[in-house]
């Protein structure tokens, strides 16, 4: 698996072997990922900011929980079910299809918290978020606005590892990874002819 990979709501995880997971703080990484995620971690301190992972590598099998745990709050609360799959998918990618069972994407919160909603945007640590993890390897995975492209609602606290040199493309243009991707095999193509 490359550190590009591309997982959706229509490419799944692929199954050609993860790579190595280690522990880092409470959650499980890749190993790359987390050695980076712990430097961008003691930067952030030394700035003041203090930040933590509140979830990284899951199983498929945590992943299809997370999911009908989900599913079932909405039918309980009178939605359809057709209807509450279609909610919890935009958080929650189906089993199969999150990033987090590759152990590349990790969710992150001040470290004084166990976890973070949409109003983790406006703090301090998210911001110092989206102006440094680049300099990391990480990406905002679901920024806003973006929905249509990647499958996902807004998630400030959904942060992927593709590798330093990527991340600076699409955290400076303000893109996606599935935009990167295109422009990059585009590029090629173009190049190629
Ligand atoms: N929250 C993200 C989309 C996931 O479940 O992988
Ligand atoms: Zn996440």
């Amino acid at each position: 698996m490359d550190h590009l990979v591309l997982v959706d709501s229509v490419r799944a995880v692929p199954d050609d072997g993860f790579r190595k997971l280690v522990m880092c703080g409470r959650v499980l990484l890749e190993e790359e990922t987390a050695r980076s995620f712990i430097e961008m971690q003691q930067a952030a301190a030394g700035d003041g900011i203090g930040i933590r992972a509140f979830s990284g590598y899951r199983s498929a099998a945590y992943q299809k929980e997370l999911f009908i745990r989900s599913v079932c709050g909405y039918i309980s609360d009178g939605v359809s079910r057709s209807d509450a799959e279609a909610l919890t998918a935009r958080y929650l990618a189906r089993p199969g299809h999150s990033e987090h069972q590759t152990g590349l994407a990790c969710d992150i919160c001040r470290s004084d918290s166990d976890d973070a909603d949409e109003s983790f945007s406006l703090t301090k640590e998210s911001l110092w978020l989206n102006d440094n993890c680049f300099r990391f390897g990480f990406i905002l995975r679901y920024p806003r606005m973006k929905e249509h492209i990647t499958g996902i609602a807004y998630e400030p606290w959904h942060y992927r590892y593709v590798g330093a040199a990527h991340a600076a493309d699409i955290m400076n243009n303000g893109i996606t990874l599935e935009e990167y991707l295109y422009y990059r095999e585009l590029t090629k193509q173009l190049l190629n002819n």
